[in-house]
C-alpha cells in the first residue's frame, strides 16, 4: 500500500509566450492542441537534487517511518540529472541513510511511476521488502530540442516520491504493466556520441525526438480500452467503483477521451497539465499530491492511474488513497 507521497516542482516558469521567442508558435496553438499554458524547468543540478531530497523526505514523513526502516530505493528516471552515481544512490546519500539498502534506477520514461509501483509491490508481496521508497525525476528540459516546436512545447521538469509499505493484503495496488518495443522509434533519445578518438563518429548531443502524431494515435487506440478492460474489468472493478482518474499528464485531449469513455464528470478527473506540462515519470504523483493539497481529492478513495510513453511502455492500476498519505504540514517548498 502507498503510505506516503511527496512532490516538488522548480520555481522557473516557461510560458507558451516565452516559446514564441524560440520559434513560430502561439499560446492558442499549444493550448488548443495540448491543454498546456506553461511548464517548469530546473535552474541547476543543485536545485534538482535539493528538490529531490525535499520530495523524498516529504514522502517518508507522510508515511510516518524512519528512513532507516527503508529496505529498497528505486528511482524512475529516463532523463536523469546525472547518470552516475545513480539517482537512487543519490537519494540514499541525500537522506543520510546509513544502512546499505539496495538502490537502483529504472528507465521507463513516462511509465516510470507505475512500473516502479509494480516493482515495489512485487518486493513487498514476496517478503523481500517491508518499506520501499520510489522516486520519480525527469530533467526533460535538459534533453528536449528547444528548436523543435513539435516536442519542446510538451515537457516540463518535476519530481515525485512515494513510500510503499507492507500492509493488509487487499490494500496492495493492483498494477498491470505492458510494453511494445516494435514501435520504439516513436520516441527516441540516442546517447551522445563522438568522444572516442579511435572511431569515425560525427559528434551528437543527447536529444529526445518524438513522432507526435504516431504517439497520439497509439495512445488513443490503446489506452482507453486498456483502462476499461485490462485495469478495471479484469480486476473486477466497474467504472463507478472508482473515485478519481489520474492519467499521465501528456495531453488534455487524451485525458478527455478517457474521461468520456469512463463517463466521469470533471470532479473525478485530475489534471494539472495546464500549469506543469508533461513531467514524464512524475506527472501522476505530482497531480495526486497537488489534488490532495488543493482539496480536489478527498481520502480515503480509490483512484485509477495510468502511465504511457517511450518504449512504447504503459501501465496502470487501481490504488487506494489512504487518509494522511499527503499532509500539508509536511510541504517544505515555499
Ligand atoms: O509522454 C509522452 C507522450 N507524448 C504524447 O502524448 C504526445 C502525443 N502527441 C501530441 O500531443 C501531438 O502530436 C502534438 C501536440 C505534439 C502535436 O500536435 P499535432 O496535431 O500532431 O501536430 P503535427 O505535428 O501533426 O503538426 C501539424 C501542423 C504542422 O504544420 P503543417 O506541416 O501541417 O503545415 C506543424 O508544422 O502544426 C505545425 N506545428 C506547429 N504550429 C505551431 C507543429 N508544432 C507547432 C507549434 N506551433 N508548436
Amino acid at each position: 500500500m502507498i503510505t506516503g507521497i511527496g512532490y516538488a516542482v522548480p520555481n522557473k516558469v516557461v510560458t507558451n509566450d516565452d516559446l514564441t521567442h524560440l520559434y513560430e508558435t502561439s499560446d492558442e496553438w499549444i493550448y488548443t492542441r495540448t491543454g498546456i499554458r506553461e511548464r517548469r524547468v530546473f535552474a541547476s543540478d543543485d536545485e534538482a537534487f535539493d528538490l529531490l531530497r525535499q520530495a523524498a523526505e516529504q514522502a517518508v514523513k507522510n508515511a510516518g517511518i524512519d528512513v532507516e526502516t527503508l529496505d529498497l530505493i528505486v528511482a524512475a528516471t529516463s532523463m536523469p540529472v546525472q547518470f552516475m552515481p545513480s539517482t537512487s544512490c543519490m537519494v540514499q546519500h541525500l537522506l543520510g541513510i546509513k544502512k546499505n539498502v539496495p538502490a537502483f534506477d529504472i528507465s521507463v520514461a513516462c511509465s516510470g511511476f507505475v512500473y516502479g509501483l509494480d516493482i515495489a509491490s512485487a518486493y513487498i508481496k514476496s517478503g523481500m521488502a517491508q518499506n520501499v521508497l520510489l522516486v520519480t525525476i525527469d530533467n526533460c528540459s535538459r534533453y528536449v530540442d528547444w528548436a523543435d516546436r513539435r516536442t519542446s512545447i510538451l515537457f516540463g521538469d518535476g519530481i515525485g516520491a512515494a513510500v510503499i509499505s507492507a500492509g493488509a493484503e487487499n490494500d496492495v495496488p493492483v498494477i498491470n504493466i505492458k510494453a511494445d518495443g516494435h514501435v520504439g522509434d516513436y520516441i527516441t533519445m540516442p546517447a551522445a556520441k563522438g568522444n572516442c578518438p579511435f572511431v569515425d563518429q560525427t559528434p551528437t548531443q543527447q536529444i529526445c525526438t518524438m513522432k507526435g502524431q504516431d504517439v497520439y494515435k497509439f495512445v488513443a487506440n490503446v489506452i482507453p480500452a486498456y483502462i476499461t478492460d485490462d485495469i478495471l474489468a479484469q480486476n473486477g472493478f466497474a467504472a463507478e467503483d472508482i473515485d478519481y482518474l489520474i492519467l499521465h499528464q501528456a495531453n488534455q485531449r487524451i485525458i478527455k477521451a478517457v474521461q468520456e469513455r469512463l463517463g466521469y464528470d470533471d470532479s473525478k478527473v485530475i489534471s494539472n497539465i495546464e500549469r506543469l506540462g508533461n513531467t514524464s515519470a512524475s506527472s501522476i504523483l505530482i497531480a495526486l499530491g497537488e489534488a490532495i493539497k488543493d482539496g480536489k481529492i478527498k481520502t480515503p478513495a480509490k483512484a485509477v492511474i495510468c502511465g504511457f510513453g517511450a518504449g512504447m511502455c504503459w501501465g496502470g492500476g487501481v490504488i487506494n488513497l489512504r487518509p494522511g498519505i499527503f499532509k500539508t504540514e509536511n510541504i517544505f517548498q515555499k
